[in-house]
């Protein structure tokens, strides 16, 4: 089922040059920032996504609702798009590109074929790895409040089901104004695809991942310099001036 419907999303696109083999996710860990993902590299454009999820919930809580992901794409591009929804209307997106020596990075929406615009409700916060240098930009994030949006949601709504991602580019066109993460600009070149299965794409480390600590692990200290903040359903508890500790909420 998953891949008639890859084939039917595919054949219905026309334009512009995809690859219709029904490629799908697999796990892997990025170098640098030691992430374990569930993702794709497109072997023929150089774009690797990754994306990973927090465990699902085991009790009556409902899921959370955020994620973890990485765009890594050529510097030759003249901008990368994400959409976490599969399509390019009513979905997440996100755009990507260098200036300077920085990355440019945000969510976008739009109703349709046009120009997607910055849309607000998902928190970002970006991750160490996030770089740009002579053949790569790398967007490493944080979506907090993302996995349901205006129109969708990951899965449509079921955390351990079925997403299709994909992924555009601007070959060498670059946008209006690279140093205005709101800029307009021009129609993707490149598009495609991968199928991901989120029932693979939760991960027990996840709050690691973005710097928590783990229950038991210090979190304070009068000369502690690691991190500060408890992984989700823990709290940081004061002993001493020398040490506090992530203990159950
Ligand atoms: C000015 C900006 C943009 C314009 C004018 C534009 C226009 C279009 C058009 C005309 C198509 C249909 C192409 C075809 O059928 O061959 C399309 C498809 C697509 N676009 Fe865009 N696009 C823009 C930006 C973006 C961005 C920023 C993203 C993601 C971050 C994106 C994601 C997609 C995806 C995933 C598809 C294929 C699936 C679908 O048809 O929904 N687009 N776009």
């Amino acid at each position: 089922m998953f891949s008639s419907l890859l084939t039917a999303i595919i054949f219905g696109l026309g334009l512009q040059s995809v690859n219709v083999a029904a490629q799908s996710a697999s796990a892997y860990c990025d170098s640098t920032s030691s992430i374990c993902y569930e993702g794709y590299t497109d072997p023929t454009i150089n774009i690797t996504i990754g994306i990973i999820l927090p465990p699902l919930s085991t009790g009556s809580e409902p899921n959370r609702t955020e994620f973890i992901a990485e765009i890594v794409a050529p510097v030759s591009f003249g901008w990368t798009g994400l959409s976490v929804g599969g399509q390019m209307a009513d979905s997440l997106l996100f755009t990507v590109w260098p200036y300077n020596n920085e990355v440019i990075f945000g969510p976008r929406w739009t109703s349709g074929y046009v120009q997607p615009l910055p849309y607000t409700g998902p928190l970002i916060t970006m991750l160490p790895d996030t770089m740009v240098n002579s053949t790569h930009i790398k967007a490493s994030f944080r979506c907090e409040n993302c996995t349901a949006w205006n129109g969708g949601s990951l899965g449509t709504g079921d955390l351990s089901g079925f997403q299709l991602i994909a992924y555009v580019a601007s070959d060498d066109t670059p946008v209006d104004d690279p140093s205005n993460v709101a800029s307009n600009f021009t129609e993707h070149d490149q598009m495609n695809f991968f199928g991901l299965d989120l029932s693979t794409a939760h991960s027990a480390d996840y709050d690691t991942y973005w710097g928590a600590q783990v229950e038991y692990g210090q979190c304070g200290g009068s000369t502690w310099t690691g991190p500060t903040v408890c992984g989700y359903g823990l709290t940081c508890e004061y002993s001493s001036a020398y040490y506090s500790q992530c203990v159950a909420a």
